[in-house]
């Protein structure tokens, strides 16, 4: 069976200690009020890293997760973070894909092909996002935009690699913006997501695998939006800045 899980990404946000702050709140309302099956992974920006970790060692529900890694496992490549070094610090998942890196920074699918294949070698479970513009969806091709996201950056791993990918559905239009998407869009989408992973690694695999919605995600509608068959959890941004909100989100899922 596919995990539940509810992510967040905290982006370039927080200071040293409002992330000290935002993660021991959370762990205390996740320990106290979350009793169910749900993994929750908080992404802090990579500076915080190592300080989250350690409010996190030792509870299993409440994980790590990285925002970004390189594509080459070392060398001269001034400012980046590598995926050994993640690992080397026990992280154990990493954003890949998000469409603010493909926007400003330039990410493609192919340079994501090699993202991944780095996280999966260094033991790291990637949490692949993928969406559409908003011109994309009114011009009707945004099912064929992100399916071939898929082919493009995940679809040359084997079954077994397959098997460590997590992916997050993030329609760019909802994304910061406080328009959702609606319960039959995310169902519609993820549902195309899971048949499109099913026609390449078969329906099993599928199934297997855990497909988060993000964009503008929050304690309100967190709860129909999970309600969806095919919306296994949720990447979480603004609202993962605030515990309350966050915990709400993460009990929505549970
Ligand atoms: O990674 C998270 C997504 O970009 C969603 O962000 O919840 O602020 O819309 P948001």
């Amino acid at each position: 069976m596919r995990k539940k899980i509810v992510a967040g990404n905290w982006k370039m946000n927080k200071t040293l200690d409002e992330a000290k702050a935002l993660v021991s709140e959370v762990i205390n309302m996740v320990n106290d009020e979350v009793t169910g099956d749900v993994q929750v992974v908080l992404c802090p920006p990579a500076v915080y890293l190592t300080t989250v970790r350690q409010y996190l060692s030792g509870n299993g529900r409440v994980s790590l997760g990285a925002q970004n890694c390189h594509e080459k496992p070392s060398g001269a490549y001034t400012g980046e973070v590598s995926a050994p070094m993640l690992q080397s610090i026990g992280v154990p998942y990493v954003i890949l894909g998000h469409s603010e890196r493909r926007q400003y920074f330039h990410e493609t699918n192919a340079q994501l092909a090699e993202k991944i294949n780095q996280a999966l070698a260094n033991g790291l479970t990637p949490i692949f996002c993928c969406g559409e513009s908003l011109e994309q969806r009114e011009a009707g091709i945004h099912q064929d935009f992100v399916r071939q996201q898929l082919t493009e950056s995940l679809f040359h791993l084997s079954p077994e690699q397959f098997a460590h990918i997590v992916i997050a559905y993030e329609p760019i239009w909802a994304i910061g913006t406080g328009l959702t998407a609606s319960t039959a869009q995310a169902q519609e989408m993820h549902e195309l997501l899971r048949r499109h992973i099913a026609e390449k690694y078969g329906e099993e695999a599928a199934q297997n695998t855990s497909i988060l919605y993000g964009g503008s995600c929050n304690e309100k509608n967190a709860p129909e939006l999970f309600a969806c068959p095919d919306v296994d959890g949720g990447l979480i941004g603004g609202a993962s800045l605030k515990s309350r909100e966050f915990t709400n989100i993460v009990k929505a899922r549970q």
